[in-house]
């Protein structure tokens, strides 16, 4: 099959965009608006962008359906005011916790404490980063994005330099991060995930 986003129907029961993109890796953002308030939020349009320096990008994208059809994503709001935000790794084990929080929040209400999760300092950044999760990046604003939108809302990624790495050591097997100590959790299309559970190495060509 083939069509053409925007002018043909795809003609199956759900947009197949998302679940073509697979697995996602999930950035539970944590940051703090001017008012000192927190926030706590998945986001899984998410990736590295360099390696030197490192850059992480996060994409928000306009939400059509819902409850949250137009609205502004308090996270986009907070690193506009800010500059600042945490990119916490969500293991399966917090899987719940992780969703919990792309719930609806009202203004004061904390997302953390939702969740059940413990709000820890960063160490260059003013937001607060997830104590439970395994790593997590200390990130600033270098640039914002506006991209072309034909929904409510807005579509607007971001690209944050990391200034700070977390890892728990008990991420680590002879100094390298491995992936079957804590199971990242990956987003896939409608309302699936996946987890990983075992890896394996392949050697480049040359
Ligand atoms: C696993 C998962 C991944 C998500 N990925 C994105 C994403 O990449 N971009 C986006 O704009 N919203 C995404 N969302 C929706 C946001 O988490 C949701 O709109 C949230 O309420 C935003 O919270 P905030 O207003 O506190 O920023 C995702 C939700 C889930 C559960």
């Amino acid at each position: 099959m083939f069509y053409r986003p925007g002018q043909d129907e795809h003609g199956l029961p759900r947009n197949p965009f998302n679940a073509l993109i697979t697995p996602r890796p999930i950035a539970w953002v944590s940051t703090r608006a001017a008012d000192g308030a927190t926030n706590l939020a998945p986001f899984s349009f998410f990736n590295g962008a360099a390696y030197e320096p490192p850059i992480i990008s996060i994409a928000f994208t306009g939400a059509k359906l819902g409850a949250h059809k137009g609205e502004r994503k308090d996270t986009l709001a907070n690193i506009r005011e800010t500059k600042d935000f945490a990119v916490n790794i969500v293991p399966s084990a917090l899987k719940d916790a992780m969703n919990a929080t792309a719930g609806h929040f009202g203004i004061g209400e904390s997302e953390f404490a939702a969740a059940g999760v413990t709000e820890a300092p960063c160490e260059t950044i003013t937001a607060p980063r997830v104590a439970e999760s395994p790593a997590c990046f200390e990130c600033r604003l270098v640039r914002l994005v506006e991209l072309p939108n034909e929904g409510p809302g807005e579509n607007v990624t971001v690209f944050g330099r990391v200034l700070g790495v977390h890892i728990s050591e008990s991420i680590l097997t002879d100094g390298f991060v491995d992936p079957t100590k804590f199971h990242p959790l990956a987003r896939m299309g409608y309302l699936d995930y996946a987890t990983i559970t075992e890896v394996f190495a392949m050697n480049r060509p040359d």
